[in-house]
């Protein structure tokens, strides 16, 4: 074993599959006394202490007591500009985008702002134990610049891209097919690739961009192996009549992108909340991926996101919290609120079912699910460490429930920020929660 095996000891649990495929009990893995042992940034094995301990003489140990290790969290939507306009009064999608959302990206047209501001998110996203987030950037190309410079001097596996909007939005946010384009290449060339760093070609949604756009998206992801898609798709009702007014001669809102060629593996579409169930069979023929995101549905009134007809559709669901429409960078928070909107529509939502959306649900729907999302040998080791005893509220009431169902239950209902004792990326600290 190299000089870099480290092993960390506590309470480890890691999902294993979608309970929706496999049912609940074999849907995940849980140590009591377990080790995670860790080399090169990569795991190397997980198992019983009891097991491994013998074997792990001379190597570094760390012992966690009172937590429980995770793998870390995935954020499959959220907005690096609108970190500075969370909670944001009263409006629904479209008013709230004007009336909020486009004065503050006009600000990341600076650099030093842009940059700022990556600074804080990223700490925040640490803070809140994500380890991994398809990112929206602004419309300039600095953005996405001062994003990757952040997150590639933490070694974080991050995907972002600029947006693409060339209508229907400020003079000072648009670009044009071919400034789009360009800039676009040109972070690609960049970036994508590097470290562990990943492009999204990233047209905001359909109304903002022409149809010559939106092909020019396509052809971007024709032109580069491996890139990402990212939009918005169905998340308001007057949004999608809008759709339909723009764009008469397609058959609906997801028509719009499949006609463009923006479907497909790496596609990630958020919100979707309003689909019929020919739009679910196309998501899921093509490959495609929706990001459900529970605070910002809730906070813009939006609607309920509903999950089972997703899984009966086969169509991969990540998590997302769409910060500044999210009210929360913790996904914890997102499960919660996750679990209320299951409730509202007379479902459940499983506590193991809610690992999986956080962690290993949402690297397939980015089809990084080779790389993380759990503890499989070889994976890369980006990993949280929950406290049970964060607050006197959460270490009373995990103290009256015995079994591992009803306190991760618990935890992920009360939990936010403060249960994150320490994060980890590619083997590395990079958040402690008591320093
Ligand atoms: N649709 C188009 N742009 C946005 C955005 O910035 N946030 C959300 N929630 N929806 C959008
Ligand atoms: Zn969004």
């Amino acid at each position: 074993m190299s000089n870099s095996a480290h092993a960390y000891r506590g309470a480890i649990l890691h999902s294993l599959a979608d309970p929706a495929e496999v049912g609940i009990e074999a849907s995940y893995a849980y140590f009591e006394d377990g080790i995670l042992l860790v080399e090169d940034g990569k795991v190397r094995e997980v198992g019983h202490a009891a097991d491994l301990l013998p074997r792990l003489s001379g190597v570094a140990l760390t012992h966690y007591e009172n937590a429980l290790i995770t793998p870390g969290f995935i954020d499959t939507h959220i907005h690096y500009p609108q970190t500075d306009m969370i909670g944001a009064y009263g409006e629904q999608l479209l008013d709230w985008l004007n009336t909020y959302t486009f004065p503050t990206e006009m600000r990341f047209a600076d650099k030093a702002h842009a940059s700022e501001v990556a600074d804080v998110f990223l700490k925040e996203l640490l803070r809140n134990g994500t380890t991994t987030a398809l990112v929206f950037g602004s419309v300039h190309k600095e953005s996405v610049d001062a994003f990757f410079e952040a997150a590639r001097t933490l070694n974080l596996r991050m995907i972002a891209g600029k947006v693409l909007m060339d209508r229907n939005a400020p003079e000072a946010l648009t670009d044009t097919v071919e400034s789009g384009y360009a800039d676009s290449r040109e972070l690609i060339e960049r970036w994508h690739g590097k470290g562990r760093l990943h492009y999204a070609v990233t047209p905001r949604f359909a109304p903002t961009s022409t149809p010559a756009q939106l092909a020019m998206a396509g052809r971007l992801l024709q032109e580069y192996p491996d890139l990402y898609l990212h939009t918005h798709l169905s998340e308001n009702r007057q949004e999608i009549e809008w759709v339909k007014e723009l764009f008469p001669e397609n058959s609906g809102y997801l028509d719009v992108y499949d006609k463009h060629q923006l479907t497909g593996p790496r596609s990630v579409f958020a919100h979707s909340v309003h689909l019929c169930d020919t739009e679910c069979e196309r998501l899921a023929e093509s490959g495609s991926a929706v990001a459900f995101c529970p605070t910002s549905n809730l906070f813009l009134g939006s609607g309920l996101f509903d999950l089972r007809r997703m899984e009966q559709h086969k169509v991969r669901v990540g998590l997302g919290t769409d910060i500044g429409a999210g009210t929360s960078f913790s996904q914890l928070r997102s499960l919660s609120e996750a679990y209320k909107i299951m409730q509202l529509q007379g479902q459940k939502l499983d506590p193991f079912k809610s690992l999986y959306l956080a962690t290993l649900g949402s690297a397939r729907a980015l089809y990084l699910d080779e790389r993380i999302g759990n503890f499989a040998a070889g994976k890369e080791a980006d990993f949280v460490v929950l406290d049970y005893r964060a607050t006197p509220l959460i270490d009373y009431r995990l103290q009256q429930s015995g079994n591992l169902a009803e306190r991760l239950f618990a935890l992920i209902t009360l939990g936010d920020d403060r249960v994150i004792k320490e994060t980890f990326a590619a083997g590395q600290s990079v958040h402690r929660r008591d320093s």
